[in-house]
């Protein structure tokens, strides 16, 4: 589900009607199909995500031995056809696809690099809703990426942690990954007993099966952007617990950290309830964190609802930033990758929050030490040069400044209004870095091009100190 498909579903319907004018279709009975596109034109990631379909709802059963590194999956998409459809594709690197069926039927599969494509044996006209099942297998390779940091399924000693921000997700299951289309999920892992297996979301049933393995279901049922889809599996100490009433808490830790981080997973329902304040009601039925040894991952990432710290990275500001991530990012998901200052200028502003709140250290002053940093000036936060930028300095704490001057020119109450607004206006939902300018001069009554958007988003190089 999102914005994007729909918009190139509706040109495509447009173009087959210009083509249908122009004699340029044959001249068979009814409306012919066409494949539906092999990336959605991400200005980063040009082949991510696919045209022609929609997805509402993903259902992976995954079966994993960590003593060989093997997976074995089924995924069930559904999705809804954007146009005539006669063929479609799905992005997978890596893993052998055996069996494919759209409906039931068998479908024909073929593999170009990441670009899966499945031909149903009849064209999904406009408007058909439909699942696709394909079967895979095989030890999943993790992604390098364009600033050198690793993701996908990423192997452990007895397990493995599945991440995939921006394009890690395709290692482990096929899909349309790309932010702009998000759909609900359930997971399956089959894991040997013993071993804790983890994903998004709720716990809906667990049990014994075949092998002395165990198969544990987890349920995302609000919309997640595959790029925040998560597994992990493992050796891990658990706790469950509440948080806002009735949110259920489940904190997985490597079993030599659960001493040393104790006391920062007791703060978690604490946070969540202060960051509920201030940006409005949490966005998911289920959270936690999950603290893996260190090694494994080279940063923390938001996981939705189940956020991953290498054992390093889980400090206090990193807890505060993954959570606020709950709302912008998970919530309010960018459109596009060039949007992703709307996640981490706004994750970062929480730290600042944070700490103006908790540390007696002013936002004035976390501005003012990000103003005097040569490297946060490299680049406009709107427009990161390249794919091996869009996690640089400047996307986070430009992003955070862009933010602090905004609160500077409507006033304290203004942006607390706007900050909860902006989480409520695109919940569950995509957003440009458009939509976000839009939005906060709907909220101040006033055109903020020359006060801030101009110089402070969008401006090369650093300006006057204000
Ligand atoms: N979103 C993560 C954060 O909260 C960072 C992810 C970095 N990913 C990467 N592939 N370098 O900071
Ligand atoms: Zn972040």
């Amino acid at each position: 589900t999102g914005r994007s498909p729909r918009a190139a579903a509706s040109l495509a319907a447009a173009l087959a009607v210009l083509g249908l004018l122009a004699g340029c279709t044959p001249a068979t009975s009814g409306v012919k199909g066409t494949p539906g596109a092999a990336g959605l034109r991400d200005p980063y990631f040009p082949k991510l995500g696919n045209g022609g379909y929609d997805v509402s709802r993903y259902a992976l059963d995954l079966a994993y031995d960590p003593g060989t590194g093997r997976l074995d999956g089924t995924a069930r998409i559904t999705a809804r056809a954007t146009q005539d459809l006669s063929a479609l594709n799905l992005d997978l690197s890596g893993l052998t696809v055996g069996a494919a069926s759209v409906d039931g039927a068998p479908a024909a599969v073929s593999r170009a690099g990441d670009e899966l494509t499945v031909r149903p044996r009849d064209e999904l006209p406009l408007g058909r809703e439909f699942t696709v099942t394909v079967d895979y297998s095989g030890v999943p390779e993790p992604l390098t990426d364009a600033d050198g940091s690793t993701e996908g399924w990423l192997r452990s000693d007895d397990g493995a942690v599945a991440v995939g921000e921006p394009a890690g997700s395709m290692t482990w299951f096929p899909g349309n990954h790309h932010p702009s289309d998000k759909a609900v999920y359930e997971i399956a892992l089959t894991a040997p007993g013993g071993l804790t297996a983890l994903s998004n979301g709720v716990r809906v049933s667990s049990g014994k099966v075949s092998g002395g393995r165990v198969r544990t279901v987890w349920r995302q049922s609000e919309p997640m952007a595959s790029y925040l889809a998560t597994v992990m599996i493992g050796r891990y100490a658990t706790t469950t617990g509440t948080a806002l009433g009735s949110v259920p808490v489940v904190t997985a830790v490597e079993p030599g950290l659960v001493s040393a981080t104790a006391g920062l997973r007791a703060e978690l329902p604490g946070i969540l309830a202060r960051q509920q304040e201030r940006f409005g009601p949490y966005p998911f039925g289920a959270a936690g964190a999950v603290v893996t040894a260190d090694g494994l991952l080279g940063y923390a990432l938001e996981t939705q609802t189940r956020p991953v710290f290498p054992a390093g990275s889980f400090d206090r500001p990193t807890l505060v930033h993954e959570l606020a991530h709950q709302w912008f990012g998970n919530s309010v998901t960018p459109e596009t990758w060039r949007d992703i200052w709307l996640n981490e200028g706004f994750a970062t502003y929480a730290e600042w929050l944070y700490a103006e709140e908790y540390g007696s250290v002013p936002a004035r002053r976390s501005f003012e030490t990000a103003f005097a940093e040569d490297a946060n000036w490299a680049f406009p936060p709107a427009d990161p040069p390249a794919a091996e930028n869009l996690f640089d300095p400047p996307v986070y704490q430009r992003g955070a400044m862009v933010l602090h001057r905004l609160r500077e020119a409507v006033g304290d109450g203004v942006f607390d209004e706007l900050l909860r607004g902006w989480a409520a206006k695109y919940r569950h939902a995509n957003a440009s870095t458009a939509d976000f300018t839009a939005y906060a001069e709907s909220v101040a009554g006033r055109d903020l091009d020359d006060e801030v958007w101009e110089v402070w988003l969008y401006g090369d190089g650093r300006p006057e100190k204000p």
